[in-house]
């Protein structure tokens, strides 16, 4: 938009810019500056107005990104191009993504390139490598506690290996996905240890507090979020004589981004990881990055004017690079991570499906999908060019985020509900199959979350204990009914690195004393190289469970229906163990997929009344797409075989 006020101020700003600045080929960058900058001067402007160096930051954040342009390497700035072109690419059904830890995985970042194979075997083009950057060995908090948000940690490799990692994707047609710790530092950042030597400047970057007067009326309303390890949100940092605010972990200091000085190291970070090649940059913990006395200090109305103001300047920058928002936050939420009022996303273009994740558990401890029914018809509208990245599980815990009034609407009372939901995994309750184990349970409010490896918690560490064929059958189809409906959903998929493998818990992580109070690391294991050989070996339950996601998913990237056009209707039907829906080609009606998941260990029957105002079932049978079988029709209805996620086509 044309504004005069910005307008005259861009005009001010680009007299005063550096002269080497001026006489670089910036051609592409004063059209996306000119652009976008009514946009960027007015949200700066809001959070950072009222302040007498508000000029100057100004002219910093432009030079900051007109600098990080200079340096952007001709092949990333083609791929700029091409991605403007075509600016809807990553909503195409292709993409299906898996999270891993480099050294857990591989050992480092030449080791990960070693094993792109075993990535490719499968399917995944979009590899997410958690954090790689300096850390303190002791408090890393598995890479979110950074130290140096330029350097790759020496345990992992180089930037330069990073680099050429990201060149050797590049030419595969892979996506490189890193992460970008907004919220926090390590307290060994030398931002926080400058601060803690009493320099001023320094002890801006944070919220610091000389007395308990502050910390005490923000904790009024703050929740907790590590209750069990880290209770409260400041600590009394002796060095520096001050309490400091740490919503995480006690050695992660939350960044004070009221002090725009943050927010412009913060989109340099951002810039100088898009220029070594990352494609999507994963923002950490987004939710929480603006501060307000009376509130909880989440979803604040300030951190998505941030997130706009990253997102504004990034596509000055380097607009082929996305944002993934990582905001496990409710229901009515999430989705505002996109931005609000909007077509393109103007804050995140993709955000991770929490609320599909923790009610797809629902479903596996029911064995119906009542709520995950009403959750995903309440799953509030998302942009027209932004998507979801939907997944089962993740290196976190599983939180139980469902909104209240769809568990009541269930049946359920939500107290009782989510207790039930732990007792059911970690195995309390009766008959219940699942390992997990507690975590974060904070005995003032009764919450608590669930760690444990998906296979764990699926019943598969239990039935190959008791050495009971059924239950291991049944445990593989749970795995893979999973994996199906987060690769038919819309959005993109993204596997987490042992699972099509059937990784269980390891307890490898209590024998390590910095780790052994966090048992997030259950489900963080080394990945057993041996036990994926074993996906070539007939019968095994490695090949069992391998063969059949890597059969759904090359099934996936051939189905124009499932790319994400929020074209998925929701279809109510007559049976409370399914959930399904309908995936249409908006360009050819003709090519749709009827998904339709069973969460009953029974076989249940699918009244095709629900099917027929749809046009489906009005003459033949249908086909499943991954077995090739025909599905017959008796008694005016389906039969759906136990734990299963079928894929119907006409
Ligand atoms: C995110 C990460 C989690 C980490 C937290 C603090 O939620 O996924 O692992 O502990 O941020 O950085």
């Amino acid at each position: 938009m044309y504004e005069q006020a910005s307008h005259a101020m861009l005009n001010e700003i680009l007299m005063e810019l550096k002269p080497e600045i001026g006489n670089y080929r910036l051609r592409h960058f004063y059209t996306r500056l000119g652009a976008n900058f009514y946009a960027i001067h007015s949200l700066f402007h809001l959070l950072y107005g009222e302040r007498p160096d508000f000029k100057a930051q100004m002219v910093s954040l432009v030079e900051t990104l007109a600098v990080r342009y200079m340096e952007r390497s001709p092949p990333l700035r083609k791929s700029d191009l091409a991605r403007e072109r075509d600016y809807n690419w990553f909503l195409s059904q292709k993409w299906v993504g898996m999270a891993l830890y480099c050294d857990r995985f591989a050992d480092d970042l030449k080791g990960l390139r070693s094993r792109l194979p075993y990535l490719q075997d499968l399917g995944i083009n979009m590899v997410h490598i958690m954090p790689i950057l300096d850390c303190p060995p002791a408090h890393a908090d598995g890479g979110y506690a950074v130290s140096d948000f330029f350097k790759v940690d020496a345990r992992y490799g180089s930037t330069e290996e990073l680099e050429a990692l990201a060149a050797t994707l590049k030419k595969r047609d892979m996506l490189l996905v890193l992460d970008v710790v907004v919220n926090h530092t390590s307290d060994e950042h030398e931002w926080a240890q400058r601060a803690r030597r009493g320099e001023k400047k320094f002890q801006d970057y944070y919220y610091v507090f000389d007395d308990r007067e502050m910390p005490d009326t923000f904790e009024e309303t703050m929740p907790e979020v590590f209750p069990a390890t880290a209770p409260g949100n400041f600590t009394w940092d002796e060095a520096m004589g001050k309490w400091v605010m740490t919503v995480f972990n006690n050695y992660q200091w939350d960044l004070n981004y009221r002090n725009p000085a943050v927010l412009i190291e913060m989109i340099d970070i951002i810039l100088f990881w898009a220029n070594k090649g990352a494609d999507v940059l994963r923002l950490d913990a987004v939710a929480f990055l603006w501060k307000k006395i009376g509130s909880t200090c989440q979803n604040e109305r300030e951190a998505h004017l941030l997130l706009q103001l990253m997102k504004d300047c990034c596509q000055v920058t380097a607009p082929g690079v996305l944002f993934i928002a990582e905001a496990i936050v409710a229901p009515s939420e999430v989705a505002k991570y996109f931005g609000e009022d909007a077509i393109n996303a103007k804050e995140c273009e993709i955000a991770y499906n929490a609320t599909l994740m923790s009610l797809l558990w629902d479903g596996v401890a029911t064995k119906n999908a009542m709520l995950l029914n009403l959750g995903i018809k309440h799953l509030p509208n998302k942009l027209e060019r932004a998507t979801w990245l939907n997944y089962v599980r993740c290196h976190d815990d599983i939180g139980l985020g469902f909104d209240d009034n769809d568990v009541r609407l269930s049946g359920y009372d939500p107290v009782q509900h989510r207790s039930f939901l732990i007792d059911y995994f970690t195995g309390r309750y009766p008959g219940s199959v699942a390992r997990g184990v507690p975590f974060g349970a904070n005995p003032k409010t009764g919450d608590a979350r669930i760690s444990g490896s998906l296979a764990s918690l699926a019943g598969l560490e239990t039935a190959l204990e008791d050495q009971d064929p059924a239950a291991i059958d049944a445990a593989i189809k749970t795995i893979v009914l999973l994996h199906g409906v987060i690769l038919s959903f819309g959005g993109i998929p993204l596997f987490y690195y042992g699972d099509a493998i059937g990784t269980l818990n390891s307890l490898e992580y209590l024998a390590d004393p910095f780790r052994a109070n966090d048992n997030r690391w259950l489900n963080r294991s080394n990945f057993d190289w041996d036990k994926a050989a074993l996906r070539h070996q007939s019968g095994t339950l490695e090949q069992r469970i391998f063969s059949t996601l890597k059969k759904m998913i090359a099934m996936r990237k051939e189905l124009s229906a499932f790319a994400d056009f929020d074209n998925r209707q929701l279809l109510h039907v007559d049976n409370p163990n399914l959930l399904v829906f309908l995936r249409t080609d908006l360009h050819n009606a003709r090519n749709r997929v009827l998904v339709v998941s069973n969460f009953n260990t029974e076989v249940q029957r699918l009244p095709l009344g629900a099917l027929r105002p749809v046009g489906l079932f009005h003459q033949e049978a249908m086909r499943e797409l991954c077995t090739g079988e025909r599905i017959m029709v008796e008694n005016d209805a389906v039969t759906v075989p136990p734990l299963s996620c079928c894929w119907l086509v006409d």
